[in-house]
């Protein structure tokens, strides 16, 4: 089954062309970086307009790259939520346009179900139940999935997302936008013992919390000069990272969880990578960092395994920018 994946919540216009849910045969990703980085952040309005001017010719793109036509698609799936109405509506209404003149179904993903199968599009199947650690812009989840489609909330964060939490802290130490990417190649530079920032354990929850850690960074960088910020960047990497892999593993052998499964635009941090690879006793899966972020494959892989229980969308399939898991 061929399915076209399209993603337009953020400020990534993505299309995808995905066989059975795990072969990608093309991953095209048009970002808008570099016009949202003069503002230091993502300007809604301007994120909706540029998916506009860029959603065609990047299906246009995934497909001759795929090398199949828009007749050979099975079925067209697009997040339809959570993320910015303005961006979510662009793609919602290129994929109805497409089921409609193709005749194919339309599936609508919820985009944190896609950050969770991008993990099913390297070959690997991880076993059930398992622990998924979402960590985005926008979110910071952990859910007990017992099967596919199957979802336990289990914590999520009281304030910031770790994602939201290292982009504050760029701007705070003037690393730039995005900050995840900034902050990782500054920490590379700095000493991460130099500084011991706080964490926010919240005993007896598996919930996080991350606007203290924000705030004691930027008391800490008021003290400093800028010849200091590698060292504050490493030692705030050290300690999100610290928090989100011991939640983590504690959920997961708690609950008996086979498996753990990182994932979202954070999972792309190295350092987070290793320290949960090396920390965790039962098997850890996570993308390649390029499936971490936004993309469209994720969401057509999902899609497949939506379609495989019988689920489809009607024409009327409206964006849900608030939809949880
Ligand atoms: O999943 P994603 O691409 O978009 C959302 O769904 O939000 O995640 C984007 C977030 C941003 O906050 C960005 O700073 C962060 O992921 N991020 C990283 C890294 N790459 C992206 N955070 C830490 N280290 C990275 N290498
Ligand atoms: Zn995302």
């Amino acid at each position: 089954m061929k399915i076209l994946g399209i993603e337009t919540s953020c400020d990534e216009t993505a299309a995808a062309i995905v066989v059975d849910g795990c072969r990608v045969l093309s991953n095209v990703i048009s970002s808008q970086i570099d016009i949202h980085s003069r503002y230091g952040g993502i300007v809604p309005e301007v994120a909706s307009r540029q998916h506009l001017l860029a959603i065609i010719p990047v299906i246009q793109k995934a497909l001759t790259q795929a090398d199949i036509e828009l007749k050979d698609i099975d079925a067209v799936a697009v997040t339809h939520g959570p993320g910015l109405a303005g961006s979510l509506i662009v793609g919602v209404n290129i994929a109805k346009t497409i089921a409609l003149s193709c005749r194919v179904k339309l599936i609508g993903i919820n985009h944190l179900e896609g950050h969770i199968y991008a993990n099913w599009l390297e070959g690997v199947e991880p076993e059930f139940p398992i622990i998924c650690l979402i960590v985005s812009g926008g979110h910071t989840d952990i859910v007990l999935m017992r099967s596919h489609g199957l979802y336990e909330p289990i914590g999520r964060t009281r304030d910031d997302a770790a994602g939201e939490a290292f982009d504050k802290v760029a701007r705070i130490l003037n690393l730039g936008y995005p900050g995840g990417p900034a902050i990782e190649k500054s920490a590379t530079e700095g000493d991460s013992s130099t500084y011991r920032l706080p964490r926010a354990w919240l005993k007896n929850t598996d919930d996080f919390s991350f606007s203290g850690l924000k705030t004691s960074a930027l008391r800490l960088s008021e003290s400093l000069d800028n010849s200091a910020s590698a060292d504050v960047a490493a030692s705030f990497q050290e300690a999100v990272a610290d928090v989100l892999v011991s939640k983590t593993i504690a959920a997961a052998s708690r609950l008996g969880a086979s498996n753990i499964l990182l994932c979202g635009g954070v999972a792309a941090n190295r350092m987070l990578r290793n320290m949960m690879l090396e920390r965790s006793p039962i098997p850890v899966n996570t993308p390649s960092p390029i499936l971490c972020t936004d993309n469209a494959a994720m969401i057509a892989s999902c899609a497949y395994y939506r379609i495989q229980k019988g689920d489809s969308s009607a024409l009327d399939l409206d964006v849900l920018p608030n939809i949880r898991l």
